[in-house]
């Protein structure tokens, strides 16, 4: 499986040649560049050239060989913690923070660490299993979850996105994710026992108050519950958790809010909770081919700002 770069985008500030704001906001099918447009679980066909999220860095670390098929190179992606196995097909992977084990049986690729013969293992992540992943591909500049971060991840389900962002930030961050299905909850569990850097949290997102007790300071929420109420867990969690000029990360599933307007108005009306909740909105992408109809929006919150 390989994946390519797609999905419209737009940033909200006059950042110079990006469009106006909200560009990138509305439905984006069709219009993304070289976007197919059946959707599927496998991935986009591969040797698409350099895109937004093509990986940067010549000089970067590199690797050879490996159980992902031969000859593939290893090279750092612009998001600090996310890499591209580039071999016969392009993949988005991350670096196993527990070598021989994959997750939810994602395959493992095994690169040369280029000392004594050394390997290290990174796991393929899916765009079509994870939207952070699809965020990523659709050309997000910033995902602010990176090495050493501590992240507050609200809707975690199985941990099967979880898992990478515990690769992201590695052993120096931390990944407080909380889940209210029990029967997720106990998956959430299980992955987490040996990825340590994960606090798996089985509670109600809504009543931030259950869990004050088990998190410190955090430097980034991710939010994926799927709730009609999403913008206002999210604006309550960073009242209780979030550092000045900390940032969220927010998948929007339009018809999760509201089935009957269109997913553009209602991507602008979760933006304006947000600014209602002291963040100032940075960027949007919409995840085409990815998933339908979904925003994924990172914005950055002003506690104190007049
Ligand atoms: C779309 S799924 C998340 C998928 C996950 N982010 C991933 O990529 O693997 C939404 C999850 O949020 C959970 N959820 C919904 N409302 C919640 C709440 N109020 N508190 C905690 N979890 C919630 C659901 O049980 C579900 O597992």
């Amino acid at each position: 499986m390989a994946f390519g770069e797609f999905g419209g985008r737009g940033g909200f500030s006059g950042r110079g040649g990006r469009g106006g704001a909200m560009r990138g906001g509305g439905r984006g099918r069709g219009s993304a560049r070289g976007a197919p447009n059946a959707r599927g679980r496998g991935g986009p066909p591969a040797g698409r050239g350099r895109g937004r999220g093509a990986p940067r860095g010549r000089g970067a670390p590199r690797g050879r060989g490996g159980a992902g098929g031969s000859n593939t190179v290893l090279e750092p992606h612009r998001h600090p913690g996310v890499f591209i196995a580039k071999g016969k097909e392009h993949m988005l992977v991350t670096k196993n923070l527990v070598p021989g084990e994959s997750v939810y049986g994602e395959k493992r690729i095994s690169i040369d660490g280029g000392v004594d013969g050394t390997k290290i293992e990174y796991r393929v992540w899916n765009p079509f299993r994870s939207k952070l992943a699809a965020g990523v591909l659709s050309g997000l500049d910033n995902i602010f979850i990176a090495p050493g971060k501590k992240v507050l991840y609200l809707g975690a389900a199985s941990g099967t996105s979880v898992s990478h962002v515990a690769d992201i930030v590695g052993p120096e961050g931390v990944v407080y994710a909380v889940e209210f299905s029990p029967r997720s909850g106990r998956d959430l569990i299980t992955m987490a026992k040996k990825r340590t850097n994960v606090i798996p949290i089985v509670e109600d997102a809504r009543l931030p108050n259950k869990y004050r007790m088990l998190i410190s300071t955090v430097d980034v929420i991710f939010a994926d519950v799927a709730q009609p109420d999403q913008a206002r867990i999210v604006v309550h969690n960073a009242q209780s958790f979030l550092r000045e000029n900390g940032h969220v990360v927010i998948s929007i599933k339009a018809s999760c809010i509201d089935s009957t307007a269109p997913p553009d108005v209602i991507f602008a009306s979760e933006l304006q909770k947000l600014k209602e909740g002291r963040f100032k909105p940075i960027e949007q992408v919409t995840l085409e081919p990815y998933e339908r109809d979904h925003a994924m929006v990172t914005a950055q919150y002003r506690r104190h700002a007049s």
